[in-house]
């Protein structure tokens, strides 16, 4: 944990994208306070949490215009051109318990912020043109936000929470900072940058016909599912290396499967490659239909089965069920023919990061934060019956990964381990040491004689899954160099 909360401090430090970017910056000029510009977003970071569309607090949604001006439980917060009769000001600047946002949630809005507030009141508290007093804020402020340019050279590690070979397994893709990188297995070498608007994937997914589908988001903001074809031309060459543009070109982004509010934790692809689906920090799991083709895609299931996020989803291998991995702190099984739950697991008693199928279907495995990998299958009653626990990890196990061909399961997370279990019996064959922080990501190459590992401190390791040998280290993070790393305390 202590090392997380380094690497956390590093992050701040180093990336100035991590910084909030100050919504009152740019107003001490005088010119007029934009609501969608600046006043919106502090609504958004403070307010929305509790003031949102569904069951909003004290009656009051902040999430559209309208619905602020109604007011909750008491009349229209606002008095245009009076802030001193304003409500909202009452409550920012309440120091008793009446104080917005309540002091149990921590800091009162920073001065600077109220002052905005205030002077946007004083200004009359127009609306910018163009926005509906209808609109849903959260919209409106997502499509105005556009993803900073790619980093020449990183200033921090990037944290590597996804990774994927392609079909061919000759590169791997791993998730950067607002992009993919598309390394060469053989040289180690960046191949390719691709821009996305994410902040961060992940999962990543390659399709049967080649393009490769992402899940991600910026977490508390936004998510999205987008299909990118890494084969398209390249928008520009960066030190000898190809930038695709898959934030705004058709070519690079070829399809983008899902907008939500919050970030897209997972994916999965059924074994016939005809269904895909989704899950994230929305408790949703949704499934699309492949069969007709990406351009054709079609959403048909949205299950709401977990009561909190959902960390890993996992095709059984009829193509027909579902078993999904919540912070809810069980696994469970939905049947997407019957359209309902056939099986809760319930015995991470913590939640659980990770899950897989066995490729006959017969029984399931789950990692979580309890450091167990733990083995269950069906019981026919809306049941699940555990097989064995397979323990050792000394901290969280965040994921989990099955070897299409020998019986091995490989589990990572907290400890800076990977743990190799034979699938049957449940004993340990190895352990692969050497990252120095979590173990964020796992995936096999599609011949199952490479293992790639990604590390919290971008860390990219290749083992040979056979013998456990370690076959190339290299950080996946651009041309990192580290401009001054604090001191450990
Ligand atoms: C942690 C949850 C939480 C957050 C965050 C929060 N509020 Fe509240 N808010 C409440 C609750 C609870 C009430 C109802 C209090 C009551 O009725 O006594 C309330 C009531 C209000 C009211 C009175 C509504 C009415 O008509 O009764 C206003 C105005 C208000 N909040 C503004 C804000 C603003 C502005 C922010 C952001 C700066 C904010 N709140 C952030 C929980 C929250």
């Amino acid at each position: 944990m202590l090392s997380r909360l380094i690497c956390m401090a590093l992050v701040l430090v180093l990336c100035p994208f991590f910084a909030s970017r100050a919504n009152a910056q740019g107003n001490a000029s005088g010119q007029p306070v934009s609501f969608i510009r600046d006043i919106a977003p502090i609504f958004r970071e403070n307010c929305f949490g509790c003031h949102g569309s569904k069951n909003p607090k004290g009656k009051l949604d902040m999430t559209k215009v309208e619905t602020l001006r109604k007011g909750g439980t008491k009349e229209d917060p606002i008095v245009s051109g009076k802030p001193d009769e304003s409500h909202l000001v009452d409550v920012l600047k309440a120091t008793d318990a009446s104080r917005m946002p309540p002091r149990e949630t921590g800091a009162p809005l920073a001065a600077a912020k109220i002052a905005l507030v205030e002077r946007w009141i004083a200004e009359g508290a127009k609306v910018d043109g163009g926005i509906d007093t209808k609109s849903d804020l959260v919209k409106e402020l997502r499509k105005r936000w556009s993803p900073p340019a790619l980093l020449g050279q990183y200033s921090f590690p990037v944290s590597v929470t996804a990774l994927a070979f392609t079909p061919d397994g000759k590169q791997l893709v791993t998730s950067g900072h607002h992009e993919l990188c598309v390394w060469d297995v053989e040289s180690g070498k960046l191949a390719k940058r691709v821009a996305i608007r994410s902040r961060r994937a992940m999962a990543l997914q390659f399709l049967p016909d080649g393009k490769l589908v992402m899940a991600g988001g910026r977490p508390g903001e936004e998510g999205d599912v987008s299909v990118y074809d890494l084969s398209a031309p390249a928008a520009r060459q960066d030190n000898g290396v190809a930038v695709l543009n898959g934030v705004s070109d058709p070519k690079v982004l070829v399809k983008r499967l899902l907008e939500a509010d919050d970030e897209v934790e997972c994916l999965s692809l059924s074994a016939d490659g005809k269904k895909l689906a989704a899950g994230g920090c929305d408790r949703l799991i949704q499934v699309w239909d492949m069969s007709a083709g990406i351009a054709q895609a079609k959403l048909t299931d949205t299950i709401e089965n977990h009561a909190d996020w959902v960390f890993a989803v996992a095709f059984f291998p009829d193509n027909n069920r579902l078993a999904s991995a919540s912070r809810d702190k069980t696994a469970k099984v939905w049947d997407l023919k019957a359209k309902e739950s056939v099986a809760t697991f319930p015995e991470h008693q913590n939640p659980v990061f990770g899950v897989a199928v066995k490729a006959d279907g017969s029984a399931c495995y789950s990692v979580g934060e309890d450091k167990q990998v733990r083995a269950w299958n069906l019981t026919g009653d809306q049941g699940a019956k555990q097989i064995r626990a397979m323990g050792g990890a000394g901290g969280a196990v965040l994921k989990l990964a099955q070897h299409g061909k020998e019986p091995w399961l490989f589990s990572a997370g907290a400890d800076a381990k990977i743990r190799q279990y034979e699938r049957e019996k449940g004993n340990q064959i190895r352990e692969l040491a050497g990252h120095k922080d979590y173990v964020l990501s796992l995936a096999l190459n599609p011949s199952g004689d490479l293992l790639a590992s990604g590390g919290w401190d971008g860390e990219i390791r290749l083992w040979n899954p056979k013998d456990g040998k370690l076959i190339k280290v290299f950080n996946a993070s651009p041309g990192l160099k580290v401009v001054a790393a604090p001191a450990k305390p």
